[in-house]
């Protein structure tokens, strides 16, 4: 199984930006760790602070790939162009938020990728992307049903 995590702006800052909110670990690390747990699975991570970038990643792992786990971060509540982009692809995108947007500010309540995406995982902090990849590893999300 081949699963690509896409981490949108300021998340390369994760572990020292606005810690009571995002923690105090780096995506990098964490990202270690999951390897680590999840041997059998091929996890691949990339991270742009750059809108088309993150297009481009998703067009380039978007029809071999099992499946996508994306934190487009700001670009969740603004993106047309990001919602299009998973609208396109064939592989499944799980959309996740570390922090819980809905108890957050209202700018943070709209998202433009929800409507296109399998699924929708937040609050959890970074726990998030791993209950993402458990939700990629059930029979039901792989058969489609
Ligand atoms: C975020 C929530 C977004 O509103 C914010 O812009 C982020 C991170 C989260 O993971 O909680 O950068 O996607």
């Amino acid at each position: 199984m081949k699963l690509a995590i896409i981490n949108g702006p300021n998340l390369n800052l994760l572990g020292k930006r606005e810690t009571s909110i995002y923690g105090n670990t780096s995506f990098e690390k964490y990202f270690k760790q999951l390897q680590k747990e999840y041997p059998k699975i091929e996890i691949v991570y990339f991270q742009s602070n750059i809108e088309g970038e993150i297009m481009n990643k998703l067009h380039q792992v978007g029809f071999d790939y099992d499946g996508i786990i994306l934190n487009a971060a700001a670009y969740t509540h603004t993106s047309i162009g990001i919602g299009d982009a998973i609208k396109a692809i064939t592989t499944a995108v799980i959309e996740v938020h570390i922090s819980n947007v809905r108890c957050r500010e209202k700018f943070r309540h709209k998202s433009f990728i929800t409507p296109h995406c399998k699924g929708l995982i937040m609050g959890f902090g970074l726990v998030s992307y791993k209950l993402a990849i458990e939700a990629f590893t059930k029979e039901t999300l792989k058969f489609n049903l």
